[in-house]
């Protein structure tokens, strides 16, 4: 099993669409085991965002995830990192799929709703700037024999 990051932004808290990204994860059979409501701070957001530095939204990126509160969530399941990049969709909402929360909920790519990390070494590295091991929950949710063959 994999475990992946998935936060929503401050947008997405802001037009309360925290329950509509959650019911996805949830109801695609993914589990999840952290999750915490936070503000970033600067620092945080630099990190998190290092690979972005120097490019000409890595500003206007960096005020947005400040904005506001974010919800971080560790998910867990099969494949989960495919999986919720998938769920999640394409950067810009304007190319994301309908079926996506990027392309149900999204038109800027400047208010996309939602990060996701999109590979399994940047999972571990968002995984613990947002997550210590003790945040973590051990737990199996009762369909999983009926999810997984
Ligand atoms: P994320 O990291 O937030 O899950 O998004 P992503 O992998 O799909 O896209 P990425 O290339 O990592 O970009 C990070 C975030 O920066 C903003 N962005 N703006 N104006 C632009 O051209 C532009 N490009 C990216 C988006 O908020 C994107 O999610
Ligand atoms: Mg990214």
């Amino acid at each position: 099993m994999e475990t992946t990051f998935l936060m929503v932004k401050p947008d997405g808290v802001h037009r309360g669409l925290i329950g509509k990204v959650v019911s996805r994860i949830e109801e695609r059979g993914l589990r999840i085991v952290a999750m915490k409501m936070m503000k970033i701070d600067r620092e945080t957001a630099e990190e998190h965002y290092a690979e972005h530095e120097g490019k000409d939204f890595y500003e206007p990126l960096l005020e947005y995830i400040t904005s506001g509160p974010v919800v971080a969530m560790a998910v867990r399941g099969n494949s989960a990192i495919s999986l919720i990049r998938d769920i999640v969709g394409e950067t810009d909402p304007q190319d994301a799929s309908p079926g996506t929360i990027r392309g149900d909920f999204g038109i800027d790519i400047g208010r996309n709703i939602v990060h996701a990390a999109d590979s399994e070494e940047s999972a571990e590295r968002e995984l613990n700037i947002f997550f210590k091991s003790q945040d973590y929950q051990e737990y199996s949710r009762v369909e999983e024999n009926w999810i997984y063959e």
